[in-house]
């Protein structure tokens, strides 16, 4: 693919060539081109190149929701696009959920349009990212989500859910122990991980089962969400927690 919309911006991937970006522009109907790098750091922060116009804040629409972000700010992942409808489809009425790495609502706002949780505790780090966590709530005018600005491996204890999603890739291991913790008895953890594909079905596996101690762990799915890299599965592992 050379390219991708999101909202009114045009990403061109590295190969892009074409830089009769004005013509590009009009045939696409988008008001800015960029091209997006690396993403870097724990924040998650997109290394970028404005090719054209300069605005880089747009709505992004999917799955019946709204997601305003400012692409020079914060990332967006096409490729995740099913994997958050799924989980707002496996939410149960009366759940609380806990959304451990929440950025702008990627798993939050499924949840909150698509279920009748009870509460949803969207923890985010990044200040750019939670500012626009707190916008999308209110663009989806969604009620059940407190949105929490902080490092989840503090805030997590300070609640108890019957469902945890760990929707980071960069050492999300070292999570573990915390997200279990305060997960009630029978509840679920949506744990994700970049895994090389010849270890994908048992190294995940075998760190939630480690953190888990004594409390009896069911592997409910493996799902793979996409290639993350040659030779790497960006996964996530459902397990129910005893
Ligand atoms: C960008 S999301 C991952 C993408 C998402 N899974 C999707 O569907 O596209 C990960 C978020 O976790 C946040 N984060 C990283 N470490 C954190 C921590 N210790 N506590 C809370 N949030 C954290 C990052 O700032 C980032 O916004």
């Amino acid at each position: 693919m050379k390219y991708k919309k999101i909202g009114d911006i045009l990403i061109l991937d590295s190969s892009y060539g074409n830089d009769d970006y004005l013509n590009l522009s009009k045939k696409h109907n988008v008001k800015t081109i960029m091209k997006i790098g690396h993403i870097q750091g724990t924040k998650r922060e997109p290394v970028y190149k404005i090719l054209f116009g300069s605005e880089t804040e747009t709505i992004n629409k999917e799955n019946g929701c709204l997601f305003k972000l400012d692409l020079a700010k914060v990332m967006w992942s096409k490729g995740n696009n099913n994997e958050r409808l799924r989980i707002a489809k496996l939410v149960e009425d009366g759940e609380t959920v806990i959304d451990m790495f929440a950025g702008i609502g990627y798993f939050s706002i499924p949840i909150g349009v698509h279920s009748n949780a009870e509460n949803v505790y969207a923890i985010e780090i990044n200040p750019n990212s939670y500012h626009y966590l707190c916008e999308n709530i209110k663009l989806n005018r969604i009620d059940n989500i407190t949105p929490i600005l902080g490092d989840c491996m503090q805030v997590t204890p300070q609640y108890k859910a019957d469902r945890i999603v760990m929707g980071y890739v960069k050492t999300t291991h070292h999570y573990l122990k915390v997200a279990i913790d305060s997960l009630n008895k029978g509840g679920i953890l949506h744990y994700h991980e970049t895994v090389p594909e010849k270890l994908m079905d048992t190294r995940p596996i075998e760190r939630i089962v480690a953190q888990a101690g004594n409390r009896d762990v069911e592997i409910l799915k493996v799902n793979r969400i996409k290639k993350y890299a040659p030779g790497v599965e960006h996964v996530v592992i459902d397990a129910r927690i005893d």
